[in-house]
């Protein structure tokens, strides 16, 4: 129990505490009342403020830095989560705290119960969505850029910050292959990111739109993407005024692909019904399933109609890092813009997006805004983030990208998405040769979607199935998996997306998923 009162860390402060804060009043206090008065108002002081001294920073530093390592000592074994009857999900019910309590005793409980009890994202026996375990460097730069707190708005109260981040916008952004100038910037992730390119497009096509609103376009204008794309669309068409229904949702073919000729027929239908086409959204990594569009023919659709070409790599344009595997997505230096989180397959904590264009004056045209009251830098050459970003004031989440790529360079990136690439494919082959499972999607990126085998069965029975064994796989909390749906079919989707995950997790995952098959 964390005491609230006479806590030993904080107060009362002692003659001492108060020594060590001086804090000189020009009040010349001759009486003792007026230094005992004098002391208590320090006192007060003391307490409203956030300070510790040098030895108590080091000491709660020192602390957590172990507690942080000896968690990263354990993820390779680590269970994801407790087993399902000890999970719980109720309000914690504490109440506003009047007065502080003791700094370790609260850390040291805030990281016990959110290591016993939480959820492990960043273990390597989660095959989960596409959060990472985090690169040490990241979480270090995550401590440096809290610390420092740059604000990003601007350059002049950024400096060294704002060109570190656009170094890494074009170190990644070097990575696509664009023959032409390109730009971009840092976002929160893959929601703003899309957001962002839907507003860019928006600009490029309809200039009069960003003062005037759509209304003033006298058009509807319209886009299309996959059904199996991401949902952050559906939204950023409904926020940004075009409506929802103007997101076209596309079928796709039975690799899970948006299918080109069912878009080009919906593109002129549109035209003919004086609906404004301006862009498709081709995704590079399906939430579902990994699966990658074709972008070389969305790009020539996207030419023969003058469209802008938006590819959502939020998770697989990552693969440009690697030179033996970016052929994966070919054709994504055709596009006008590309969203790729660092947050996913880059192994970066949250958050972490970048929106990239190579449409770079797009950014101004859709985001700047004058003000009266931004610093300026006589001598920047450079716009301020504000005037190319929806964001504001504005986190670095590009430290620790920057950090780990000069620690541990853009070959590890290479390393990983080939070791993770291979682990998918063996695991691939094998539901693909079980008696339990079959395949349900061709594997394409380290993401496996299986059905259990149960031929000439009506879907909602193997949809039963699959969530049967799902829950019996995740009972335990040793590992995680979950259930989707590809193409209105339900699949088990496994991902393998912690760099720390090695064959033997998949063959405990194997084991696993075979003793489910066998007890539904
Ligand atoms: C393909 C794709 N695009 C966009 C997003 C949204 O990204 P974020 O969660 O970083 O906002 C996701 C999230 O998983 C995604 O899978």
């Amino acid at each position: 129990m964390i005491g609230r009162s006479g806590d030993p860390e904080i107060g009362p402060a002692t003659p001492s505490s108060i020594r060590a804060h001086p804090r000189k009043s020009a009040v010349d206090f001759s009486s003792e009342a007026q230094s005992i008065n004098f002391r208590l108002l320090n006192y007060r002081f003391f307490l409203m403020v956030f300070d510790f001294d040098f030895e108590k920073r080091r000491m709660l530093g020192y602390k957590l830095i172990d507690r942080v390592n000896e968690y990263f000592s354990s993820l390779p074994e680590r269970s994801v989560q407790l087993p399902s009857d000890q999970r719980t999900f109720s309000e914690l019910g504490e109440t506003l705290p009047e007065v502080g309590a003791d700094a370790l005793a609260v850390l040291e409980e805030a990281c016990t119960e959110l290591i016993e009890h939480g959820f492990h994202v960043p273990s390597a026996n989660y095959f989960g969505l596409m959060n990472p375990t985090p690169t040490y460097m990241a979480v270090l730069a995550e401590m440096l850029v809290a610390a420092l707190n740059p604000q990003l708005a601007s350059l002049a109260r950024s400096q060294l910050a704002a060109r570190i981040e656009r170094e890494t916008v074009h170190w990644i952004g070097g990575r696509v292959g664009w023959d032409r100038p390109f730009d971009g910037t840092f976002t929160s992730g893959g929601n703003e990111a899309n957001f962002s390119a839907m507003a860019l497009a928006l600009a490029h096509y309809f200039p009069e739109a960003v003062e005037d609103g759509l209304i003033s376009t006298g058009k509807r204008p319209v886009l299309y993407t996959s059904t199996e794309a991401h949902h952050s669309l559906d939204k950023s068409a409904g926020l940004l005024g075009l409506g929802r229904t103007a997101l076209r949702r596309i079928a796709v073919t039975a690799n899970a692909q948006l299918d080109p000729a069912i878009l080009e027929t919906r593109i002129l239908q549109d035209k003919t019904q004086r609906f404004a086409p301006f862009c498709v959204v081709a995704t590079a990594g399906t939430t579902n399933s990994g699966t990658i569009d074709d972008l070389d023919i969305l790009a020539e659709i996207c030419q023969r109609h003058h469209l802008w070409l938006h590819v959502d790599g939020a998770y697989g344009a990552a693969a440009i890092f690697s030179n033996q595997h970016r052929k994966l997505v070919q054709g994504i230096e055709r596009a006008d813009s590309i969203t790729l989180d660092p947050h996913k397959w880059l192994a970066m904590p949250f958050s972490s997006g970048l929106i990239l264009t190579s449409r770079p004056e797009t950014l101004e045209q859709a985001f700047a805004v004058d003000t009266p009251y931004m610093p300026r830098s006589s001598a920047a050459t450079l716009l301020d983030n504000f005037k190319v970003s929806t964001q504001w004031s504005r986190r670095m989440n590009s430290l620790k990208v920057w950090l780990t790529l000069r620690v541990h360079g853009r070959q590890a990136y290479e390393e990983l998405i080939h070791r993770q690439l291979e682990l998918a494919r063996s695991f691939a082959q094998w539901a693909q040769g079980s008696d339990d499972f079959e395949l349900a999607v061709p594997q394409v990126l380290p993401i496996v979607n299986l059905r259990v085998k149960l031929p000439g069965a009506p879907e909602e029975q193997v949809q039963a199935a699959n969530e049967a064994v799902v829950q019996e796989v995740t009972q335990d909390g040793q590992r995680w998996i979950s259930t989707t749906f590809v193409n209105g079919r339900s699949v088990i989707r496994v991902m393998v997306i912690s760099y720390l995950t090695e064959e033997r997790h998949l063959e405990d995952l194997k084991k696993a998923l075979m003793t489910a098959a066998k007890k539904r």
